[in-house]
């Protein structure tokens, strides 16, 4: 079974073809990430514009080489996301489904964000993929710019959220940490880079207690970065934001950079092995944006050893591919589909 996934959640315009839930036949991306840059952060009229723009030419690309008569079905990312993103890909879909024929699944962004790691085989160049699929029970870290989730699941359609951020997301924190300290957009490499030759241990920054033990918290960490901050280029607290990077040295920067990755870091980690005291799991699989951060990696597997499931820094981002791959098991278990003539977008979708 083949079948089209079509993301256009947030800035990229992706359109993938996955066989059978695990074969990765085709995966384009095309981000309009450097036309928001300039703007610190993603400006969704400009997101949208650009999705309209390449969103035709992405799916040919993808379908290019498979030929529609072999597509089996089309799973769309039906939210969360920004709404103008969103309208595009999944009208873009609708009329597909209904042009071409095909079977429509509306798939939960961040429930697909798990389903990369199930991508074991590809014949396309330069993917280092997982030797074997998740097995169940299994416990998802869902790190990305917009979520910052605990996932148990017992089946693919079987799960309990355990916990969840109570503010940013960890991709957001390291958005804007690094815009505090006048870093390129997106921050979370940006952070990463600069992280690699600071000291960790620089500043004390705290770590938040939650009621859940399973939930995060990553307001008060950014707030505590700025004040440190602040307190390093000898300013007080009424220092605006967007003085500081002017301000800071260059080690002072790497030294903030990896204070703050550190105790991000170890935020993420302690729920996880909360939860594998608490669960007897078979896998563990990590997946967002967050999670091509490879010092998270380092840590997971000092941790957790390998029952560790990666995927390529390629799936961890925003892509196509995932939604192809959950929209497969949607089809195989039975899942509903959507009716094309009436599929709406849910920005607030939440698992
Ligand atoms: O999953 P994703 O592509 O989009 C969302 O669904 O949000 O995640 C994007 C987030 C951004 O906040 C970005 O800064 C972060 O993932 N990110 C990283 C790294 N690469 C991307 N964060 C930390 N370290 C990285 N290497
Ligand atoms: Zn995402």
């Amino acid at each position: 079974m083949k079948i089209l996934g079509i993301e256009t959640s947030c800035d990229e315009t992706a359109a993938s073809v996955v066989e059978d839930g695990k074969i990765l036949l085709s995966n384009m991306i095309v981000s309009s990430v450097d036309l928001h840059a300039a703007y610190g952060g993603v400006v969704p009229e400009i997101a949208a514009r650009s999705h309209l723009e390449s969103i035709l030419p992405v799916i040919d690309e993808a379908v290019k080489g498979v030929g529609w008569d072999k597509i089996d079905a089309i799973a769309v990312t039906q939210g969360p996301g920004l709404s103008g993103s969103l309208l595009i890909g999944v009208m873009t879909a609708r009329t597909l489904a209904i042009t071409k024929q095909k079977p429509l699944y509306a798939i939960d962004h961040v429930h697909a964000h798990v389903y990369a790691a199930y991508i074991t085989k590809t014949s396309l160049p330069g993917y280092k993929l997982p030797a074997q699929q998740p097995k169940f029970p299994l416990l998802a870290l869902i790190v990305s710019g917009g979520h910052t989730q605990l996932v148990l699941f017992k089946n693919h359609f079987n799960y309990t959220v355990l916990g969840q951020t109570a503010d940013d997301a960890v991709g957001e924190a390291f958005d804007k940490v690094s815009k505090i300290l006048g870093l390129p957009y997106p921050g979370g490499p940006s952070i990463a880079k600069a992280a690699e030759r600071g000291n960790p241990k620089a500043l004390a920054l705290p770590k938040a207690k939650m009621e859940n033990k399973y939930d995060f918290s990553f307001s008060g960490l950014k707030t505590a970065v700025l004040r440190a901050s602040q307190t390093l280029a000898g300013k007080d607290y009424t220092l605006p934001s967007y003085e500081l990077a002017g301000l800071l040295s260059d080690p002072q920067k790497q030294d903030i950079a990896a204070s703050f990755q550190h105790t991000a870091l170890e935020t993420l980690i302690t729920p996880v092995k909360t939860a594998v005291d608490e669960f007897s799991l078979s896998d563990i699989v990590v997946a967002g944006g967050v999670a091509a951060n490879q010092e998270l990696r380092r840590l997971l597997s000092e941790n957790f050893g390998n029952q560790v499931i990666y995927t390529d820094i390629k799936l961890c981002t925003d892509n196509a591919a995932m939604i192809a791959t959950l929209g497969f098991y949607k089809a195989s278990f039975g899942q509903p589909k959507a009716d094309p003539y009436s599929l709406e977008i849910d920005p607030n979708l939440s698992m």
